[in-house]
C-alpha cells in the first residue's frame, strides 16, 4: 500500500513532497500557513487577492484608508469608473507581503502566489501585470495562474528577468483551456512548469457551469494525461479538488500526476487566516449545508456554506476602498444588483440583494464562507471537546497526515484539554 511519501514533484532539477496547499484569498492561505508547507518540503501559497489591505493589516500600511479618502466624493455615485488603483502602491503592498514571506521561508519547498486574473481592478492588463512583476520582484519562487485563461499573461511578464527562472503555472479544469493556454505560451518558448487541473468539489470559484455535477476529476486528469502523451509535453500534472486523504492523493500519483493541491482540510488550521468562530462553522458543516451557487460577480459558479452572510446581504458597494472585481469598464454585476433592490425599494434603509453579493467587502470580512465540497468531513478529522466545540489542528499534523497515511484513514491528532489551549 503507497503513501503519498513515496512519491516526490519534480520541479526543474528539484525533488518535493508532492503536496501543495493552495492559493486562498484573501489571506486566508496565509504567509504562515505557506511556510509550514515549505518547511516540511511541500510547496505553499499565499494570495495577492485585495493585498494592499493584506499589507494594511499586516504592516500597517494605509493603502486602504488612503484610496479611500481619494475617492470618497465618489461613494454614492453609481458609476465607478473614476476608482483607480495607483499601480505604484499595488506593487509596493504586493512587495511587502511577498517580501516579508519570502525573508521568512525556512526548509526545503517552495512558496508560489496564487493570482486571479478575474481581480479585474478597473484596469485588467495594466494591474495584473503590475501583480506579477511585482511578485517576481520580491523573490517568489513561483506564481499559479488562476481564475480566468490567463491567454495573454505570461506576455505581460516575457522581459522580466526572472521570467524564465521562477515556476509559472496555470489552473484549468478542462483539456481545452490547457490547449489555449499552450497554443498562446508556445509562442514565447516558455511552457508552464507546472499544470494544476481542477475538478468540480474545489473551494472558491469553480471552472464549470453549473452542470459541474457532471464532470469528475479523475475523467478530466485521464484525457489531460492521454492529451499530454500524444503531443509529447512533458509538465507535471498537480490533482486538484476534493483530494481528502492520503489515500485520495496517491490514487491520482500512481496515474501519472506529480503532485496534489489541497485546501479545505487546512481552512481548520491555527494557520489559516479565518476566525477561529468561522472555523467552527466549518466544523459543524453537514452535507446539506454546502452550495454551489452563482452570487459572485465574476460570473463563476461558487461554494460556500450556506449560511454564508454574505448571501442576501445589500450593503452599499465599497468599490471606493475595495475595487478588486470592477472590469475594464468600471463595472461590477454587484453594483447593477444593489442598484435595482435600492430602485425598487425606495422607502426600505438597507436592501436585501439575493443575486450577486459585494464580494470585496464580504471577503475581506470573512463573511464569505466559501469551501470545498468536502467541508462536511472535517468534523471527521479532529476531536469534539467538552465545551461543544472542535479541536483546530496544525498545518504540521494536516500536511504530515496527507503524506503519510493509508487505507483511506485520516490520523487525529492528540487530544487537548480544553478550547482554550
Ligand atoms: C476557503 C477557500 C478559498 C479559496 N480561494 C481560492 C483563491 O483565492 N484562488 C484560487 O485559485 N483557488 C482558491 N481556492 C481553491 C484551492 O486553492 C484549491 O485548489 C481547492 O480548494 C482544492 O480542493 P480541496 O479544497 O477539496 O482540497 C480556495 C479554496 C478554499 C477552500
Amino acid at each position: 500500500m503507497k503513501r503519498v511519501d513515496d512519491f516526490r514533484l519534480r520541479l526543474g532539477n528539484k525533488d518535493y513532497v508532492p503536496i501543495m496547499i493552495g492559493g486562498m484569498g484573501v489571506d486566508i492561505s496565509t504567509s504562515e500557513l505557506a511556510l509550514e508547507a515549505a518547511r516540511l518540503g511541500g510547496i505553499g501559497h499565499i494570495s495577492d487577492a485585495m493585498v494592499p489591505d493584506v499589507s494594511d493589516r499586516k504592516f500597517d500600511t494605509t493603502f486602504v484608508k488612503d484610496k479611500t479618502k481619494l475617492y470618497k466624493f465618489n461613494i454614492n455615485n453609481m458609476d465607478k469608473s473614476v476608482v483607480q488603483f495607483d499601480l505604484e502602491r499595488l506593487a509596493e503592498a504586493t512587495r511587502l507581503h511577498v517580501g516579508a514571506t519570502m525573508a521568512a521561508k525556512k526548509g526545503d519547498g517552495l512558496i508560489f502566489v496564487n493570482c486571479m486574473e478575474k481581480l479585474t481592478m478597473n484596469a485588467p492588463k495594466e494591474t495584473l501585470r503590475t501583480r506579477l512583476s511585482a511578485a517576481l520582484d520580491a523573490g517568489i519562487d513561483g506564481i499559479t495562474m488562476s481564475a480566468g485563461l490567463h491567454l495573454g499573461s505570461f506576455e505581460l511578464i516575457k522581459d522580466h528577468p526572472r521570467f524564465r527562472e521562477a515556476k509559472l503555472g496555470i489552473i484549468v479544469s478542462s483539456v481545452r483551456a490547457l490547449q489555449l493556454f499552450l497554443r498562446k505560451v508556445s509562442k514565447l518558448n516558455r511552457l508552464p512548469d507546472f499544470v494544476i487541473v481542477e475538478g468540480p468539489l474545489a473551494g472558491g470559484h469553480l471552472g464549470f457551469g453549473f452542470d459541474w455535477k457532471e464532470y469528475d476529476l479523475h475523467t478530466i486528469i485521464d484525457e489531460i494525461l492521454a492529451y499530454m502523451r500524444a503531443e509529447n509535453i512533458d509538465i507535471p500534472l498537480i490533482a486538484a479538488g476534493g483530494v481528502f486523504t492520503g489515500s485520495d492523493a496517491v490514487r491520482f500519483l500512481e496515474k501519472g500526476v506529480g503532485g496534489v493541491q489541497v485546501a479545505t482540510r487546512f481552512t481548520v488550521t491555527h494557520e489559516c487566516g479565518m476566525p477561529d468562530s468561522v472555523k467552527q462553522e466549518y466544523f459543524r458543516a453537514s452535507e446539506e449545508d454546502i452550495i454551489v451557487n452563482g452570487i459572485s460577480p465574476t460570473g463563476y459558479p461558487m461554494r460556500m456554506l450556506k449560511s454564508t452572510p454574505a448571501i442576501g446581504s445589500g450593503i452599499r458597494p465599497g468599490c471606493e476602498s475595495y475595487g478588486y472585481l470592477l472590469d475594464a469598464t468600471g463595472n461590477c454585476a454587484y453594483i447593477n444588483s444593489y442598484n435595482r433592490e435600492v430602485q425598487a425599494n425606495p422607502d426600505l434603509k438597507t436592501v436585501s440583494v439575493m443575486d450577486k453579493t459585494c464580494l470585496c467587502t464580504h471577503m475581506r470580512n470573512y463573511n464569505c464562507w466559501t469551501c470545498g465540497h468536502f467541508t462536511y468531513r472535517l468534523k471527521d478529522t479532529t476531536h469534539k471537546l467538552a465545551d461543544g466545540s472542535y479541536q483546530i489542528l496544525s498545518a504540521e499534523h494536516v500536511f504530515k497526515d496527507y503524506q503519510f497515511s493509508v487505507n483511506d484513514e485520516v490520523a487525529l491528532p492528540p487530544k487537548q484539554e480544553s478550547a482554550a489551549a
